[in-house]
């Protein structure tokens, strides 16, 4: 089923590989894949659910069936199992959840459907897919504390953390590699550490909820994604708190959308760590490369870097500029 051979559009080999055209099927059919999607929970979420549907055109060569699974477990389980049941050539997998994917990735296997796995970790081993593309959660979340640490230079700092989907390895790595750096520092306080979804809304309530019990004890809020730190802006606006480089909290966001970036250049939010939503060349180039049955990189993390806000120097992150916001992909 997946023995394909590179043409494209009757133009030819070479020429399709000049115009950046991709594999089809030997019998001259579009490569099927289904890439069963976290949601739409960010702004994050959204752009990669754009540079798939980019990317994976028929003018490449791809048919793409994207389910929606609205950051619900069993109905992300229930799309794999339906891409399973048609056949798909190849299952891309966006995994809400690190856990609880043995058996499906297990059928997927029987079934001699290759799966790739993106953006997020799991838990089940190596062996049970055939690669995977995606971020490093957990760097992201220690560049947040070591940024932190650089940026208060020995100041005591009293944290709250608005963290991202509970059981998301985005959320997990986060909040371990933060902890991490925060471990190492006596004069740290994590008051509170609550889940928000990943969305704007959640972000709000969890910085509401905090600012009821924690009004005046606290000068740092980390939200594990923009979408997050909107809503926690909202909630500090609302109460009459100020944050950013000249207010009385620091506010770190992960992510880099264009609306976070832009707070941070506006000097809204001091710290903004990457996380790249732009994945999906990556997953084709595997594709393509087994198709042509070619060596692939079993393991590939995209490359992701942090921003500060201007006036800003760090070791860890670059200097906030409108050039770069005006650059920016997504
Ligand atoms: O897995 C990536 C995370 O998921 C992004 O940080 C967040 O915005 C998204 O919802």
């Amino acid at each position: 089923m997946n023995k394909k051979i590179l043409a494209a559009l009757g133009c030819g080999i070479a020429a399709a590989a000049m115009m950046g055209m991709t594999a089809m099927a030997e019998d001259g059919e579009l490569i099927r894949v289904g890439y069963a999607q976290v949601g739409h929970e960010s702004d994050w979420r959204t752009a990669n659910t754009q540079n798939y549907q980019d990317t994976f055109t028929e003018e490449n060569g791809f048919e793409l069936s994207l389910i929606d699974c609205d950051n619900d477990n069993a109905a992300q389980l229930e799309a794999v199992r339906n891409f399973i049941t048609q056949e798909m050539d190849y299952i891309i997998i966006a995994p809400i959840q690190s856990a609880g994917w043995d058996t499906v990735l297990q059928e997927a296997m029987d079934a001699g459907i290759p799966v790739i796995i993106a953006d997020r970790e799991i838990e089940s081993d190596a062996s049970m897919y055939d690669a995977w593309v995606g971020t490093d959660p957990t760097k992201e979340g220690e560049t947040a504390g070591n940024w932190l640490a650089e940026y208060l230079d020995g100041a005591d700092a009293n944290i709250l953390v608005i963290e991202g989907s509970v059981g998301a390895s985005a959320a997990i790595g986060r909040t371990n590699g933060f902890n991490a750096v925060a471990e190492t520092h006596d004069n740290w306080t994590i008051l509170d550490s609550q889940s928000g979804d990943f969305t704007q809304d959640g972000g709000q309530e969890v910085m509401e909820s905090f600012i009821k019990s924690y009004e005046g004890q606290f000068n740092v809020v980390v939200c594990q994604n923009d979408n997050e730190a909107y809503g926690a802006m909202d909630a500090m606006d609302a109460a009459g708190i100020t944050y950013g480089v000249d207010g009385d909290v620091i506010l770190i966001s992960f992510d880099t959308t264009h609306d976070g970036l832009q707070y941070v250049l506006d000097g809204k939010i001091h710290c903004n760590v990457e996380c790249n939503p732009i994945q999906a060349e990556t997953v084709m180039g595997v594709i393509n490369a087994m198709e042509a049955g070619e060596e692939y990189e079993a393991v590939t993390y995209v490359e992701e870097g942090a921003f500060v806000a201007p006036g800003i120097e760090s070791e860890f992150a670059t200097t906030m500029t409108q050039e770069i916001l005006d650059g920016r992909p997504y």
